[in-house]
């Protein structure tokens, strides 16, 4: 008896391969609540930063391009030794931002990053805690295959900030750009930033009750809840 060998064209087999990767591969877009503007004035706005590594506040400050003080103050912090001291990888700080308009939409680029030999746009964006994506450091920078990262070049970081009036519900109000863990869900943030669903829905345009790792939300925080949210060096005498 003999065997047929049935031939399926190259070209054929290759189409189903690249179907079976389209269908497989999750094409992974983070969202990101955007803020439209119109005039150029800024406002007073936070950023969530999970330490990627051990640093001390004045590194974080530099890479912010924000004052100690103020750190120390949007965290009710001691300012005994000024910034020297060291705090540890996946610490949370508040960092707080004066948020701009920036082509129509609120945006922190007053933070810039000087390129080191070993860095990738990856790295960078894990080193200020996936606030910004590697593709958006690209795009902000003209970085691409023809143009790759440069040892010694100075990059501008987009961070993403929202203000909405600095009001919810009537109530003074600060707004938190957070970046979504893999451990989080809607209900686990708004009980740890003593909001809700609901408002964290309506805040972020969200059409279902659902938030994805590496996502950004703003969370609102209430004015009266953080009495020193922000305060200036003059607070700390
Ligand atoms: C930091 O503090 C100095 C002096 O108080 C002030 O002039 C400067 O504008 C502050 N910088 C920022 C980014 O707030
Ligand atoms: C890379 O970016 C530069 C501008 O920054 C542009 O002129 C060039 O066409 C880009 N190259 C590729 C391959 O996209």
């Amino acid at each position: 008896m003999q065997h047929q060998v049935v031939q399926i064209p190259l070209p054929v087999l290759i189409l189903i391969a690249s179907l079976i990767l389209y269908i497989f591969i999750p094409i992974i877009h983070s969202r990101s609540t955007i803020e439209p503007c119109s005039s150029s004035d800024s406002c007073t706005s936070l950023l969530h930063y999970i330490l990627p590594y051990d640093s001390k506040l004045s590194e974080i400050a530099y890479r912010f391009q924000v004052n100690i003080s103020d750190i120390l103050g949007a965290n009710n912090l001691n300012p005994k030794s000024l910034g020297n001291e060291i705090y540890e990888a996946k610490s949370a700080l508040k960092v707080p931002i004066s948020c701009s308009c920036v082509d129509g939409i609120r945006r922190y680029t007053t933070a810039t990053y000087a390129v080191r030999a070993a860095d990738t746009t990856d790295s960078i964006s894990e080193g200020f805690g996936g606030l910004v994506s590697a593709e958006q450091i690209e795009t902000s920078n003209g970085i691409n295959a023809t143009n790759p990262l440069i040892s010694g070049q100075s990059l501008v970081i987009p961070l993403p900030c929202t203000c909405f009036g600095n009001v919810n519900n009537g109530i003074p109000t600060i707004y938190m750009s957070y970046v979504v863990k893999i451990e989080d869900n809607l209900a686990s943030i708004a009980t740890e930033f003593g909001t809700t669903n609901k408002e964290l829905e309506a805040i972020n345009g969200l059409g279902q009750p659902v938030v994805n790792p590496g996502d950004i939300v703003s969370i609102p925080i209430s004015a009266s809840n953080c009495i020193k949210c922000v305060c200036g060096t003059q607070d700390l005498k």
